[in-house]
């Protein structure tokens, strides 16, 4: 049975670890997928990266289907912003900063790769939101956040917010 994992809340520095690549196709990889799904799935999230959840390896996992019934996983993603796209604006969340949502705006046209659970190579172009929430997932295992993206001012804001909420400060 999958088990629920703890999602590390922002500003929790363990967000900003850069995640490495993964070489091992194994049982501990699938159950880790497996665990993140189900965490996923609790939180109500469309998007888990591995670094969300303290483990430190290039890893995602995501649902953006409507019945929450198609689970995919991301082994090792990597994407390249290709040529004649524009900057789409989307309206993000993050299970790592829960209560605020930040428009973003992001290349809409990128090449995707990535490996499957059993080592093997995938391609897409993908549409629509999966662009968008891929990007914001390779950001996590980047160390990177959605706060990243707005004034300081703001991230301080929420980030106190944050703080006062989860370690009761
Ligand atoms: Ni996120």
């Amino acid at each position: 049975m999958a088990k629920k994992l703890n999602i590390l809340i922002f500003p929790d520095p363990r967000l900003r670890k850069i995640a490495r690549k993964v070489t091992k196709f194994d049982k501990c990889l699938e159950i880790l997928a497996e665990d993140m799904l189900k965490t996923m799935y609790e939180a109500n999230g469309i998007g888990l990266a591995a670094t969300q959840v303290d483990k430190h390896l290039r890893l995602v996992v995501m649902d953006l289907s409507e019945n929450r019934d198609e689970p995919r996983i991301f082994v090792n993603p990597e994407y390249e912003v290709l040529d004649g796209h524009k900057m789409f604006e989307f309206e993000e969340g993050c299970l790592s900063i829960p209560g605020f949502n930040e428009t973003i705006a992001r290349p809409d046209k990128i090449k995707l790769i990535w490996q499957n659970l059993k080592g093997e190579m995938m391609e897409d172009t993908p549409e629509g939101i999966l662009t968008v929430c891929i990007q914001h997932e390779i950001d996590h295992l980047n160390g990177k956040l959605m706060v990243d993206y707005v004034s300081i001012l703001k991230r301080d804001r929420i980030k106190n917010k944050l703080l006062k909420d989860f370690n009761r400060i």
